[in-house]
């Protein structure tokens, strides 16, 4: 096992450990998006973000994909993450401003407006990729897909179609973090029939 602390507390955490995993190990909270821990992470959302101090210098990295290390300090609410953290959620409220989660988890830091401007006030989707990775390396079947690349990028089906891989198993609603999927899932699986009708 490795040691190192987390704010006050002194920790440890298995070398294939991330931060994130050793911090939720351990009863400490990072706030999170696109992680789950049923698939493997993608440092999409960049909300967990947290300091991590290794003797004289410190910066700023996403606990999701940061390995632990032996000695080093992290930070989970020191002003340097809140400020980061701040900055993050007023691009997401100006990404996908109708997602009433990401409103509320701005709202959690004082954040209820945005210095980014927004494109499509009806959008609730931050494209963080949770409901892709979810279909395909849990569900196995990739229904859904990303289309389009940069800031044209979108979550939908092959050739915009409904897709005939759907299983309407509903994983990709359950893990969505804006809500965003709720809105998308009938174009998803179009005649396929859900498990509760
Ligand atoms: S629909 Fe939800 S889970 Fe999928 S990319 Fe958009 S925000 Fe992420
Ligand atoms: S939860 Fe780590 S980048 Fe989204």
């Amino acid at each position: 096992m490795l040691k190192f602390k987390i704010n006050e507390k002194e920790v440890e955490a298995l070398p294939e450990w991330t931060v994130l995993e050793a911090a939720r190990e351990h009863g400490i909270h990072i706030p999170t998006l696109c992680y789950h821990e049923a698939v493997e992470p993608s440092g999409g959302c960049r909300l967990c973000v947290v300091e991590v101090v290794e003797g004289n210098w410190s910066k700023v990295v996403i606990s999701c994909m940061y390995p632990v290390k032996e000695g080093m300090t992290v930070l989970t609410d020191s002003d340097r993450v809140k400020n980061v953290r701040r900055w993050i959620l007023e691009m997401l409220l100006a990404e996908c401003p109708a997602s009433q989660q990401i409103r509320d988890l701005a709202a959690e830091y004082g954040v209820t407006t945005s210095r980014f401007s927004i494109e499509n006030p009806q959008e609730q989707c931050m494209v963080c990729g949770l409901c892709v990775r979810v279909c395909r390396e849990v569900v196995g079947v990739s229904a859904i897909t990303t289309v389009g690349r940069g800031v044209h990028k979108v979550i939908g089906t092959p050739f915009g179609k409904p897709s005939e891989a759907c299983v309407a198993c509903g994983s990709c609603v359950t893990v969505c973090p804006t809500g965003a999927m709720q809105t998308r899932l009938n174009a998803v699986r179009g005649s396929v029939e859900s498990p509760q009708s």
